[in-house]
């Protein structure tokens, strides 16, 4: 087997595979492509955030016998968007249910038309109640949705947690809330279509997951599979926002160039991406914890709800993933967390990397520290007494059979980041500095791959082919969008074949031409997506050797010859692997109960931050990010992953904070909505444990989103021990701190703290 022999190829930073077309202005975004003959088009979308359409009136001014307009009625198939509940239309049909929603299409020649077109339109409506918060939604006045405003609820329960109020010592309480946050993709979306009931449906455009386009225009033009082609083009990042809209805007051009006979372009620019399309799902979270003495976590019922927004879209499977993350990486001997996500009137909130799970984790590591506080431990001490350890089992019951060592990487990220000396030093230098610093810490797990039985639904398929130059392709729907899935494919295929890594390429995601290997989510490209491609790797080798055109000893450019050898003489050279449910993998979707995930990724994050007391503007001065990821395949990739996704949550921490007016994105613009740029960050430290996963790629675990788990809480705990004032949410802006402060210099209140109630 490969894991025997030395690695050539996985572990080592080879170039990137479109890295080269990317720098030199080779690579083509959709918006440098252009068809003959090509229309452009334009979304109108409403202004309000909930109603009833009156009347549709195209103003003066604008030629509009030029051009096409598409309404909900043009539709040939279903005007729904197929996710999991089929409840968002593709055009609103009479109604409307959040701002900017998308109500008629234009399409004209020019581009330069377009807008003030779309801005001739005149749309009329009657105003309907509307609610804009998880508060105002809780109080179910109006019910927008189903009966009680709730598109799903999950309730995941160990032991029996009423038993365990009466013994404790301690009993703590808190609540934790957390915004908005926009994906910022430097690409905003993007698609071309040509679509006619003779050719059916191709749509070229950015996005993660070409079958979920490709089911969604099947439905919008009732159409056979293959009469809908999807191809993915380069794609300038995504982040989970291009999981789902991608199906509308495809949906929205294509419908355009079903009319008009012309393939059409339809591109966002950053304020209609910005205010129209998905973000992250804003969250509230109430912890109340039963502790002993000394600092064992005895039982815990937990709260999570998130804000969906106005249709159901992804907000079962992220709050699915927040729910299963809630409880942290400890032992838990009873636990009960209920969740639910609720409508709301603003534009869905949708997938975003860490998919729910930045949202519990968050709460849970800022309860962490509050619970330590209670109990006279520090933050280090109550979590190494807690950590979840190798043969126990987590919040679902999931038995940890790998190797797992928190307590070890707790000691080394403390080290690595001199926790305890700076820590010592900053609280003297605190009492006579204005600028206030501080360490803070969160540790935190994220589950690789899809979750409980996902993996098995989704019945991923991947290919290796030889081509006729007798270099090896790699077949995918799996696809780039900065993170690297071009190169550790690559990588893995050339391990695999035995080929040098300039003899394997990656076939563009076109679902004419690639299986479907699942969508390019849930950080299990290159542990599940990457094993499959192993594993046809290695029947395509096999094929070669049982042909006699490859010996086991042969050198690496001994492939080429014996590729294009097998095809001279025997034709097609094909291999395929199907995904196969690890044996002794057991998930109960009614009870939350059993094996979430294929792995668990951990980590231990430290934030160093300086508060400045008189401009109220926080600093992360240094940031440490050690985690155990399975086997680091391209470490210059994985570092990376990691100094983006700590970017990322930086931004989600301290910069990014969205607006809302009435349902709407007031701040739709990146001059004020804020993240934090090169100039911002601090260095970050990436430090990796490498304990190889049997069923991943060579090793691997999932590496993608984890990254964006850690940041927030640690850098709050650092500012609370910095400051002294315990911040629960985020983000939390200058104007946040110097409200704190106005309010404690005035002997007023601190901001006002659940009960902790000792005993
Ligand atoms: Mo992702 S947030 O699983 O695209």
């Amino acid at each position: 087997m490969a894991e025997s022999k030395q690695n050539r190829i996985v572990g080592v930073s080879v170039p990137r595979k479109e890295g080269a077309a990317k720098v030199t202005g080779r690579a083509r975004y959709v918006d440098d492509i252009a068809l003959p003959e090509m229309w452009h088009g334009i979304t109108v979308r409403s202004s309000i955030a909930r109603g009833r359409i009156l009347a549709v009136r195209f103003g003066d001014g604008v030629r509009w016998d030029e051009f096409v307009i598409v309404t909900a009625k043009d539709i040939p198939g279903r005007n729904c968007v197929p996710l999991f509940l089929e409840d968002q239309p593709l055009l609103a049909d009479g109604v409307v249910n959040h701002p900017e929603e998308p109500v008629l299409l234009l399409a004209h020649p020019q581009r330069e038309l377009l807008h003030k077109a779309a801005g001739a339109v005149q749309i009329e409506y009657e105003p309907l109640p509307a609610v804009f918060t998880i508060a105002e939604s809780e109080r179910m006045a109006p019910v927008i949705w189903g009966e009680d405003n709730t598109f799903k609820t999950f309730l995941m329960e160990k032991g029996d947690v009423d038993s365990v109020w009466k013994d404790a010592d301690h009993i703590v309480e808190g609540e934790y809330e957390t915004g908005a946050q926009e994906q910022l993709y430097i690409e905003p979306n993007g698609m071309i279509a040509q679509a006619s009931p003779q050719e059916g449906v191709t749509v070229w455009g950015s996005l993660q997951c070409p079958f979920y386009v490709h089911r969604a225009l099947k439905v919008y033009f009732d159409l056979p599979d293959e009469k809908v082609r999807v191809v993915q083009t380069e794609t300038g990042g995504a982040f989970g926002g291009k999981e789902d809209y991608p199906s509308i805007i495809a949906g929205h051009a294509a419908l355009l160039s079903w009319k008009c006979g012309h393939p059409v372009k339809m591109i966002y620019d950053r304020l209609e991406d910005m205010a129209a399309t998905t973000k992250r799902h804003p969250s509230r979270t109430r912890h109340r914890t039963a502790v002993s003495k000394e600092g064992k976590l005895l039982g815990a019922e937990i709260e999570f709800v998130t804000d969906g927004g106005a249709y159901a879209t992804l907000s079962s499977t992220v709050l699915s993933r927040g729910t299963i993350h809630a409880a942290g990486p400890y032992n838990w001997p009873h636990l009960r967390v209920r969740s639910r996500s609720l409508a709301t009137n603003t534009p869905p909130s949708g997938a975003f990397r860490g998919f729910g799970a930045p949202q519990s984790l968050f709460a849970m590591e800022r309860h962490m520290d509050r619970i330590a506080r209670v109990v006279g431990l520090a933050p280090e001490e109550l979590r190494r007494r807690n950590f979840l350890r190798q043969g126990e089992a987590t919040a679902t019951g999931q038995l940890l059979r790998d190797p797992i060592d928190l307590d070890k990487m707790l000691t080394r990220a403390l080290e690595v980041s001199g926790y305890h000396e700076k820590k010592a030093r900053f609280a003297r230098e605190n009492a006579v500095s204005a600028v206030k610093r501080g360490m803070g810490l969160a540790s935190f797990m994220h589950g690789s791959g899809f979750t409980g039985s996902g993996e098995r639904y989704l019945d991923s398929m991947v290919g290796v082919e030889g081509t006729v130059e007798g270099r090896a392709r790699v077949l995918v729907s799996s696809s780039e969008f900065g993170q690297g899935t071009n190169t550790v494919l690559c990588q893995i295929a050339a391990e695999a074949l035995g080929c040098e890594y300039d003899d394997v390429e990656i076939a563009q995601p076109d679902t004419s031409m690639v299986p479907n290997s699942g969508p390019t989510v849930a950080s299990r490209t290159a542990m599940i997506v990457g094993k499959l491609v192993e594993s046809a790797a290695l029947g395509l080798r096999q094929t070669l050797l049982q042909a006699g055109l490859l010996q086991e000893a042969d050198a690496p450019d001994a492939f080429r010859a014996a590729c294009h050898g097998y095809m001279q003489q025997f034709g097609p050279l094909k291999s395929y692997s199907r995904y196969e449910a690890p044996l002794g993998v057991f998930w109960d979707d009614e009870k939350y109960q059993g094996d979430a995930y294929p792995a668990y990724a951990w980590a231990v994050y430290v934030a160093e931050v300086a508060v400045d007391t008189m401009t109220y503007a926080t600093e992360v001065t240094n940031f440490y990010a050690l985690q155990e990821v399975g086997k680091v395949l391209h470490p210059v990739l994985a570092a990376g992953q990691i100094e983006g996704g700590v970017a990322q949550g930086i931004g989600y921490a301290l910069y990014e904070k969205v607006v809302w007016s009435n349902g709407r994105m007031a701040n739709n613009q990146m001059t004020n909505y804020i993240m934090p740029t090169s100039a911002d960050l601090p260095p970050v430290h990436v430090y990796f444990e490498e304990i190889p996963f049997a069923y991943g790629a060579y090793g691997a675990k999932g590496i993608g989103e984890l990254p964006m788990d850690g940041p927030a809480p640690a850098i709050l705990n650092a500012i609370e021990d910095a400051t002294g004032i315990a911040f629960n949410r985020a983000p939390l802006m200058p104007e946040d701190v110097l409200e704190q402060m106005m309010r404690m210099a005035k002997g007023t209140a601190q901001e006002p703290q659940p009960a902790e109630v000792t005993r």
